[in-house]
């Protein structure tokens, strides 16, 4: 990778300590390398200064303990060894050796390392002989390549009912959809990947029922498998809506690359879009098409987009800055019929459409945890250690309703870096670790040219504080229960939404 700054100092003539930033960073370069220099207590490492989910800035971000934390997604990775500690990134930065002479940092030579091959944990009898995971989005991906990095040698099935291998599913709203990311970026992995780490990819392939006594899972096809552990992370599926028309062609609904390749060729030539919904995906497909050209009318039941999980500042803005692209709201209204190109809403207002978003939710994928008995609550009910009511199944992501040590309330929630972090936990607990998944809660959502970070989790609250202007897009909004502050929603603050994240994690009411 090319130093993408020549101004940045050369970390191998050496660098004052005292040059390090108030937080802790300094970006520098070695050869050809961006590098950062990042200090943790009394020691100074020098790691790669690209996050490897989607290059965010390291010295940017949060240094915690012997940890950076990255700015854009919250992805944390160990100074000492490189390791992407939690998700969204999955593979390591790179680690140099520092020397300290006198007051002088000097970055030595690039540190090897081994991935994936710690303790054998196939040598523990607690460790299941084989794994499936059902399920190939977020957690099933993360949760199989943890698997492979604590040194599991057994056999990893994933079975998904997606046409394609594990995709990025948040750019589909997103870049994807706008046309700025190409089909090669969405993949997870490359697919030599699977075969290399030894996992069995069973694609367009449902898990239709698990006999919890006999563990042994049935497909759709009627061929079954036996496990020694069991991974449910099916995800959501859409929420549909009937109305007159519902089964037009011209009527799309959003979850796989399948579904964003064809809203993409519907839009090629198309001038106008209903979006139904006011939701985060369908206001982010409403920013995407509104991107490509094309007019966008929103039809929505609330009265402020997003109020109920942003509030009324956040919903407000949002609002405006779609309206300030082009984007026209006709909101406390629904979809009533679709005839022809013609939509026709609750409120009697016709609406041209060559093709129709509709993004009005989902339901989690639960129905074959329902159908092997396993407890339910709108989700299906896991521990502290994501472990379902059966022993050795354990549900990860949008299906999985947890107990939340920060809150204290039993979440489900449907966040990207949570599937994947909860992913991770769950692959580590099948190997017998016994790890409690406590992280706070994150998600993004991206509006043209503006991100939203959320740390935290806030059903209710009973008030809102305002720091700095939403309309500067330089804000911090709190979102607070008798004097606790539950989340924090950030805009143009990337960092403070990493120091709200450590605060949250230090405020638990359940420890
Ligand atoms: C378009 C879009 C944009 C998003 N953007 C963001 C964002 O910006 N930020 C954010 O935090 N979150 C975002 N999300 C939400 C995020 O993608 C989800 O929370 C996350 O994907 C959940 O991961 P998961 O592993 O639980 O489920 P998924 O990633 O949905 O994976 C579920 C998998 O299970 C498979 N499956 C379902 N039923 C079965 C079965 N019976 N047998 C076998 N396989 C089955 C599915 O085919 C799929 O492969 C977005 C979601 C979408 C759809
Ligand atoms: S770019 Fe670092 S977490 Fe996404």
């Amino acid at each position: 990778m090319a130093a993408s700054d020549d101004s940045a100092p050369d970390l191998t003539a050496g660098v004052p300590a005292s040059s390090l930033s108030k937080n802790g960073t300094l970006l520098g370069r070695v050869g050809d390398d961006d590098v950062v220099l990042a200090r943790a207590g009394d020691r100074i490492f020098a790691v790669g200064a690209h996050c490897t989910h989607y290059h965010g800035p390291l010295a940017e971000g949060l240094v915690v303990g012997a940890t950076v934390r990255c700015p854009l997604h919250h992805a944390c990775f160990s100074l000492e060894t490189g390791e992407a500690l939690r998700a969204p990134a999955l593979d390591p930065i790179a680690c140099w050796r520092v020397e300290q002479r006198g007051e002088l940092v000097f970055v030595r030579e690039k540190v090897a390392q081994p991935r994936g091959s710690r303790p054998a944990a196939a040598d523990s009898p607690r460790v299941p002989s084989s794994i499936v995971i059902a399920g190939g989005g977020a957690a099933g991906l993360a949760a199989a390549d943890m698997l492979r990095r604590e040194g599991y040698g057994g056999s990893i099935t994933m079975i998904s009912a997606d046409q394609d291998p594990p995709v990025d599913r948040p750019n589909l709203s997103k870049d994807y959809l706008a046309g700025e990311a190409q089909d090669d970026w969405i993949p997870l992995w490359p697919p030599d990947l699977y075969k290399e780490r030894r996992i069995e990819l069973l694609l367009g392939s449902a898990v239709e029922t698990i006999d919890v006594s006999s563990r042994t899972i049935r497909l759709e096809s009627g061929a079954t498998r036996e496990f020694g552990a069991l991974l449910i992370a099916t995800g959501a599926d859409p929420v549909r809506l009937a109305f007159p028309g519902a089964d037009s062609a011209r009527v799309r609904y959003l979850r796989s690359f399948r579904d964003s390749q064809a809203i993409v060729n519907s839009v090629r030539s198309a001038a106008r879009a209903v979006v139904v919904g006011a939701s985060f995906i369908g206001l982010e497909v409403a920013a995407a098409l509104r991107t490509r050209g094309i007019a966008v009318d929103v039809v929505a039941p609330e009265h402020v987009p997003l109020e109920r999980t942003m509030g009324d500042e956040i919903g407000r803005f949002v609002r405006s800055l779609h309206e300030a692209h082009g984007v026209v709201f006709h909101l406390g209204d629904t979809v009533a019929s679709m005839n022809g190109r013609t939509v026709t809403t609750s409120g009697g207002t016709s609406l041209d459409a060559d093709v129709v978003v509709m993004g009005v939710g989902v339901r989690p994928a639960i129905g074959i945890a329902e159908r092997a008995g396993l407890a339910i609550d709108r989700g299906i009910l896991v521990n502290e250690y994501l472990e379902t009511s059966a022993p050795g199944i354990y549900a990860a992501g949008d299906v999985a309703r947890w107990p939340d040590p920060h809150s204290g309330d039993r979440i489900r929630v449907e966040h990207w870096v949570v599937a994947e972090r909860q992913g991770q936990v769950a692959a580590r607990n099948m190997l017998g670790r016994r790890e409690r998944y406590d992280a706070v809660p994150f998600f993004w959502s991206q509006h043209f040219d503006v991100v939203i970070r959320y740390a935290g989790h806030a059903e209710r609250w009973d008030s809102v504080r305002v720091d700095g202007s939403l309309e500067l897009r330089d804000a911090a909004v709190s979102f607070i229960r008798d004097g606790r502050r539950l989340a924090v929603a950030t805009i143009g603050r990337d960092r403070d939404n990493l120091v709200a994240e450590v605060e949250l994690e230090r405020s638990s009411v359940a420890q």
